[in-house]
């Protein structure tokens, strides 16, 4: 199988996705998911009001020069116009597609009207969408979602189609309810609901941790592709198996612990030379947690990696650990 996807005037190779995850999703995570499979990445969410604040830490998030491949800028807001002048800002720094988050299930967020909270109101959610497709002019807009706000007020297809109704080019599902934020299992029914309810690309997130649960989720559905989120976060592989699968090829074996920690490691040079070393070790400790997931010793190593702060440190404790792990020793002491 390797289908193209049609997003309004955007093809897309391969139905593969990666998810917008705040705290992660940045330049050098989507170049490497990029290089792994990811025929579209997300920005991390973007505040509208931020951008027309001149926010610099916002700004900063919309910066997408030079980068491979097509981006979709995620904006969160309440207010059609501010979320209308953001999508101006987005198209300008070379936003492929600009998408309405309606799904962040964070108290600061929903208390705002923003994020889940925008399922609750329709009308406001379909003015906002209305508003940005006309900003937007030939740049798409797409609209991520949830279940619903809760499972007694489930209303994905209702959602759904208001936002088809007033220009969305297409919808992601996330099968988990706001109330639910990242617990239970993701139901795909809903997916495939929506997917018999509108007539535009349908976008299945939720759960898929292996290249079968890709399959399945396209099978089980008929969404038109697949969203990676939190199964993609220092396992670059996984996207290659996804693809491997999607257009035919044998499966690559699983990375060693040799292959991830130089991916680690390219990963945290990358990041110094976008955010500078102070900043890039320290956001980095959190990736760190999923490369080495796993691994004998990686509660220690952590330990022992939490109290770095020079790329070098981390380098050189990283290439202790392999050393210690090739040559056997059963109890790595972490130095
Ligand atoms: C740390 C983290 C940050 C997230 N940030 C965003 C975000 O900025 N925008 C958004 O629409 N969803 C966000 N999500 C939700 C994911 O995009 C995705 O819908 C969810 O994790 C389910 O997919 P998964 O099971 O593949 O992880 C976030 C999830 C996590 C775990």
């Amino acid at each position: 199988m390797n289908a193209t996807v049609k997003i309004g005037k955007v093809s897309l190779e391969l139905p593969l996705i990666t998810a917008p995850m705040a705290g992660y999703t940045d330049r050098v995570y989507r170049f490497l998911a990029k290089e792994a499979g990811a025929a579209l990445t997300y920005t991390e969410m973007i505040s509208a009001q931020g951008l027309i604040f001149s926010n610099q830490a916002t700004w900063a998030l919309l910066d997408l020069a030079g980068e491979p491949g097509p981006v979709a800028v995620q904006l969160f807001g309440r207010e059609p116009e501010v979320l209308a002048e953001a999508t101006r800002l987005a198209v300008a720094a070379g936003a492929a597609l600009v998408d309405l988050n309606m799904g962040c299930p964070t108290p600061k967020i929903v208390k705002n009207g923003e994020g889940a909270a925008l399922m609750r109101d329709i009308p406001r959610a379909a003015a906002i969408v209305a508003a940005m497709v006309k900003a937007a002019g030939p740049v798409p807009v797409t609209v991520k979602m949830r279940k619903g706000w809760d499972e007694h007020s489930a209303n994905v297809v209702e959602v759904a189609r208001a936002v088809v109704d007033a220009g969305a080019a297409a919808v992601a599902v996330h099968g988990r309810t706001r109330n639910q934020f990242y617990s239970g299992q993701a139901d795909w029914d809903c997916i495939r609901q929506v997917k018999e309810a509108v007539p535009v690309a349908v976008i299945g997130n939720g759960d898929i941790k292996s290249a079968a649960d890709a399959a399945a989720m396209l099978e089980r559905t008929g969404c038109d592709a697949v969203m990676v989120g939190r199964a993609s976060i220092g396992n670059p592989w996984l996207l290659r198996a996804i693809r491997a699968q999607m257009t035919g090829r044998p499966p690559e074996p699983e990375p060693d612990v040799k292959t991830r920690i130089a991916m680690a490691l390219r990963h945290q040079q990358l990041l110094i030379e976008l955010k500078g070393e102070t900043t890039a070790v320290k956001q980095m400790r959190k990736h760190l947690v999923y490369y080495l997931r796993g691994l004998r010793g990686a509660a220690r190593l952590r330990q022992k990696l939490y109290t770095l702060t020079t790329g070098a440190e981390v380098v050189s404790c990283l290439h202790n650990y392999l050393q210690e792990i090739e040559a056997g020793k059963q109890n790595y002491d972490g130095v």
